[in-house]
């Protein structure tokens, strides 16, 4: 599908779209930003990400309150920043108020945030059950509410939470909590439109993130889930109102969302997607990021065999290369598996439009691994 096409098919963004948006003091870029990933959003990627153009603030993965404030090395590491890297919102997610504002301190003291997103999405047992991520969001007692009235008041910079519908069909709380946290000072909400019982199953449902959208009264919702593409994206802000769209998977199989999505905005066109060429380079770089962020060849290429393999699929590369990327050990071993592909270009028939759809892995259901 060329770009002409693409542009018939696509109806206009609303003309608001141009118009700068801000989140508390932040005014960003542009309206869609990259939404937390565990495991995959760390600094490599979102410098990656942010090279090509069109993102309006990244997000880390999401990180334990508490383990920022015992300055656990693990934590250190998923906080690792640089002034390339911003606006960079923090991710924290805990259940005691006191821990979640002692952590939001600790990062903003140390110039590591210009904003603190709270997790009240995550479906995952280890991070339920503590009380934090979804499980929030079936806390009406008030406890919720104060937590993150309390995470406003220990910083200067936005506090913003992300959160699903609610935990079922039965208590679809989104638009009561994004309300209360607005009022209690909260500058945006990002609404993944799914329930927690969802998983990541099903179709998302515009209309619950609708009612999300019309429950606040000025703070931007970002609409979340299923955008891998500028179509899914006019759709979202068609169907929604939302003020902004925060893109995870998407970004992930194709880096260059951001920018044609902007180029859209601007212009009505999304411009040209990303080339073969151009997926060669952003896979190189980012195996080097990886490698000086984990500081060694061996370990960087460990992080890299994770994402080797969508990579391998939305090149299509042959199975012979995907099992020894998956395997791999150093820089030279990439640099001369891949240079025979660099060189021919990319195989007969290939798309930028297949090679946008590559499969990313996904939780397999509610509970299991992100
Ligand atoms: C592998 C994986 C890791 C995720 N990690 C986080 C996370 O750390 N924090 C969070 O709020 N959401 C997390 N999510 C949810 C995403 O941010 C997003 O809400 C969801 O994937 C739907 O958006 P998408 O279709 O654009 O990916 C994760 C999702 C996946 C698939």
């Amino acid at each position: 599908m060329t770009s002409a096409t693409a542009t018939a098919e696509i109806p206009p963004p609303p003309t608001h779209y141009r118009e700068p948006l801000h989140v508390g003091t932040l005014r960003l870029a542009s309206r869609f930003t990259l939404a937390p990933l565990a495991g995959y959003t760390n600094l490599p990627f979102r410098l990656s990400v942010r090279e090509q153009g069109g993102v309006g603030l990244c997000t880390t993965d999401l990180v334990n309150a508490r383990a920022i404030l015992e300055e656990i090395r693990k934590t250190m590491d998923l906080l690792a920043t640089c002034p390339e890297d911003r606006p960079l919102a923090v991710q924290i997610f805990g259940s005691k108020a006191d821990e979640m504002a002692g952590a939001a301190r600790w990062l903003v003291d140390r110039g590591l945030a210009d904003g603190i997103d709270i997790n009240m999405g995550c479906p995952v047992r280890k991070v339920v059950k503590t009380g934090g991520g979804s499980s929030l969001l079936c806390d009406t007692t008030g406890a919720t509410v104060e937590l993150v009235r309390r995470v406003v008041e220990a910083v200067p910079v936005p506090v913003t939470v992300k959160m699903r519908l609610g935990w079922d069909d039965d208590q679809l709380t989104a638009p009561y909590f994004a309300r209360q946290f607005e009022t209690v000072g909260a500058a945006a909400v990002t609404i993944h439109g799914r329930t927690r019982e969802q998983g990541f199953g099903g179709h998302v449902n515009h209309d619950g993130i609708r009612r999300v959208v019309d429950a606040v009264h000025r703070i931007p919702v970002f609409g979340n889930g299923d955008v891998r593409g500028i179509a899914d994206a006019a759709r979202m802000v068609d169907e929604t109102g939302c003020s902004g769209i925060a893109i995870g998977r998407g970004a992930l199989a194709d880096p260059w969302i951001f920018r044609q999505l902007t180029n859209w905005v601007n212009t009505g066109d999304p411009g040209p997607r990303g080339t073969y060429q151009e997926r060669i380079d952003f896979m190189r770089l980012h195996l080097r990021r990886l490698i000086d962020w984990r500081g060694g060849e061996k370990y960087g290429c460990v992080q890299f065999r994770k994402v080797a393999t969508w990579y391998t699929k939305a090149l299509r590369l042959p199975k012979r290369v995907q099992q020894q990327l998956v395997m791999l050990a150093d820089l030279r071993q990439f640099e001369d598996l891949i240079a025979p592909f660099a060189a021919a270009g990319p195989p007969p028939g290939w798309g930028e439009w297949d090679a946008q759809q590559a499969a990313v892995p996904v939780p397999a259901g509610p509970i299991a691994h992100w």
